[in-house]
């Protein structure tokens, strides 16, 4: 799984971005033919001015030709600007297209990936490469390629024209361009060493500058010691260190290139005046070098500046490139129907990190109709254990069936379609109540939405906010508690009609009355369906049809909460450490009455 392109040296950048490119070859022929035609425009009015002040110096002027110069400068300035805007207009629309056709491919690559793939660490690149990176494919279609060709044909062109005017005089106001080019490459060649530099610096910074903008309390409360800011202050200064590095690595070849092709007139000025002493020369040609010279500057001018883009440009294609290349979750080349059945553990194993397995040879059955729980120490385990089953990542041995189907085995949309995860961070889009719901099954009706949100306990809650279903809620609108969150994210579950159900910490936010009526929402849940809950309070799942017990990535123990109380194993060690820290907790007085409702449930429901 890569991440970022490693080093894209500069060719392996161009031959990429040939290749992102290529749907715009056709509207990019044209428009470079069109930007080559208006630059060639621009010598005109050179060879008029020429052709003037030769009239004049040999006395052979007269108005009416003047005047057909005149003309015929007008008309190629009015076609030069005329083509001019059409090669930009092409290009532009070409490079929109292949932005948005690059943009939609990324999409569908994403789609396509195992959710394993996705992370915090790597979201800021995904949304990079789809923002930033794209748009610089923008610069190099729409202004760098029209740009750059016609540069190169207008220096070539009037380099020709020069030399046929007057070879020695032309060699004396160009040849300071091949040094000047050369003393650019010197800059530019290993530029891709500061890019990365640079690029990561700033995606460094950007992740922990969103990071605190997002929890500003937990910065003001906890940055005493600058545990916070202190990593952010070293990213600035490695974000300018990067900037100051590439800065002085380039200041010498960029001022050095822009002085020599600046400097045409230092050498053909003195070579000129020489050759017209000695009669060598005529002064309409030394006047035209002279003007011609400092007239190619401005093309090389645009190359300079493209050539200075063109390294960013290329890491950018590189690391648009690196994502359309990341693999896609496998589909079974014959998916297997769907069916409906027990969730099958056998013999389970995977690695995050190979070699040291997070799981090992895990086995269990998830009934259909019953509540089954992970419960185990922190880093068990338990949330690998319920991402594999939603192919986050593949196992690397035994295998994960659902009634009887390897989960690799089914199309990942019959797959999905089969699952509801409720995670630990309850996450809610900034919308509506009610569109949060619709996001478990687009087309529900509001008295389905009432029906789930009266089972998952929260609609009470909503009917009291000032708008209903229709409470605008996250950011910008009303901000929910994190249980009540859990039960809207539980309903939203729930909506969706999933046979298989899982819980990953749904009470871990919860007080204990939201905590209670989760408990309820789990219950009206597990009619038909298959339930997984993961918690770490044991008093959650007590009552669960049966617990699993994961320590270490492995199954410890697997039985009904007495059963395993009795065997005094680690669930047992597990259950009385919980409840010396309740005792502890009851000195206060704070949970009598949960603890003791608590209890009862877990007598009558198990
Ligand atoms: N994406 C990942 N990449 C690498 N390691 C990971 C990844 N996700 C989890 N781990 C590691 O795998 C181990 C098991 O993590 P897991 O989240 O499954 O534990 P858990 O039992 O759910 O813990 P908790 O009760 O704290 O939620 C941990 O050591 C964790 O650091
Ligand atoms: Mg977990």
């Amino acid at each position: 799984m890569s991440d970022l392109p490693d080093r894209p040296d500069f060719t392996a950048g161009l031959r990429i971005l040939a290749r992102l490119c290529r749907p715009a070859l056709r509207p990019m022929l044209v428009s470079t033919g069109l930007a080559i035609v208006s630059t060639a425009l621009e010598l005109v009015p050179f060879v008029a001015f020429f052709l003037a002040i030769r009239d004049l110096l040999d006395g052979s002027a007269d108005g009416g030709r003047f005047l057909v110069l005149a003309l015929v400068v007008a008309v190629a300035s009015t076609v030069r600007f005329v083509t001019w805007s059409w090669a930009l207009k092409i290009s532009h629309l070409a490079a929109f297209d292949v932005m948005a056709d690059l943009r939609l491919e990324i999409a569908r690559t994403l789609a396509q990936l195992p959710l394993g793939w996705f992370s915090r660490r790597r979201s800021g690149k995904v949304q990079r490469a789809l923002t930033d990176d794209v748009q610089r494919l923008e610069v190099l279609l729409a202004h760098a390629i029209p740009e750059l060709a016609s540069a190169l044909v207008f220096w070539v062109a009037a380099a020709i024209w020069l030399l046929a005017v007057d070879w020695v005089l032309a060699l004396a106001a160009l040849g300071l361009a091949p040094v000047a080019f050369f003393v650019q490459w010197l800059g530019m060649h290993d530029s891709s060493v500061h890019v990365r530099r640079i690029t990561a610096a700033a995606d460094d910074l950007h992740g922990r500058a969103a990071e605190v903008l997002r929890h500003p309390p937990v910065v003001r409360l906890f940055d005493r010691f600058g545990t916070i800011t202190g990593p952010i202050e070293a990213a600035i200064d490695e974000a300018v260190a990067a900037d100051e590095a590439w800065s002085r690595r380039y200041a010498g070849t960029g001022t050095g290139f822009r002085v020599l092709i600046t400097a045409d007139f230092v050498i053909a000025l003195p070579v000129g005046v020489w050759l017209l002493a000695r009669g060598s020369t005529d002064a309409p040609s030394l006047v035209l070098v002279l003007l011609l010279g400092a007239g190619i500057l401005q093309p090389l001018e645009r190359a300079y500046r493209l050539g200075f883009r063109l390294s960013w440009i290329s890491y950018a294609g590189a690391t648009v490139d690196a994502m359309l290349q990341e693999t896609a979750l496998p589909e079974p080349r014959e998916p297997q129907p769907p069916q409906i059945g027990p969730v099958e553990f056998d013999r389970v194993t995977f690695a995050h990190e190979p070699p040291t397995p997070t799981v090992s040879d895990v086995s269990f059955r998830a009934e259909v109709g019953e509540v089954t729980a992970l419960v185990g120490p922190s880093g068990a385990g338990k949330s690998t254990l319920a991402r594999l089953l939603s192919r986050f990542w593949d196992v690397d041995d035994g295998s994960i069936r659902i009634g009887g189907v390897d989960v690799r085995d089914l199309h990942s949309s019959d797959l999905f379609a089969q699952l509801a995860l409720v995670f630990q961070d309850p996450f809610l889009f900034s919308d509506t109540v009610a569109g949060n719901l619709r996001v478990g099954r687009a087309d529900a009706t509001d008295e389905e939405l009432t029906a789930a949100c009266r089972a998952a306990r929260i609609h009470d809650t909503i009917a009291a906010l000032p708008n209903g279903y229709d409470t605008h809620i996250g950011a910008g609108g009303i901000d929910l508690s994190g249980g009540e969150r859990q039960r809207l994210t539980i309903a939203r579950a729930m909506l969706r009609n999933a046979p298989i159900v899982v819980l990953d910490e749904a009470t871990a936010m919860a007080d204990p009355d939201s905590e209670a009526a989760i408990q309820e929402a789990i219950s009206e849940l597990v009619a038909g369906r298959t339930l997984i809950v993961i918690a770490h309070r044991l008093r959650t799942v007590a009552s669960a049809d049966r617990i699993v017990v994961v320590d270490d990535g492995r199954v410890v123990e697997i039985g009904r909460h007495g059963d395993l109380v009795d065997a005094g194993g680690t669930y047992a060690t597990m259950w009385n450490d919980m409840r010396i820290a309740e005792s502890l907790h009851l000195g206060d007085g704070g949970h009598v009455g949960e603890g003791r409702r608590v209890d009862e449930r877990t007598g009558g429901g198990s």
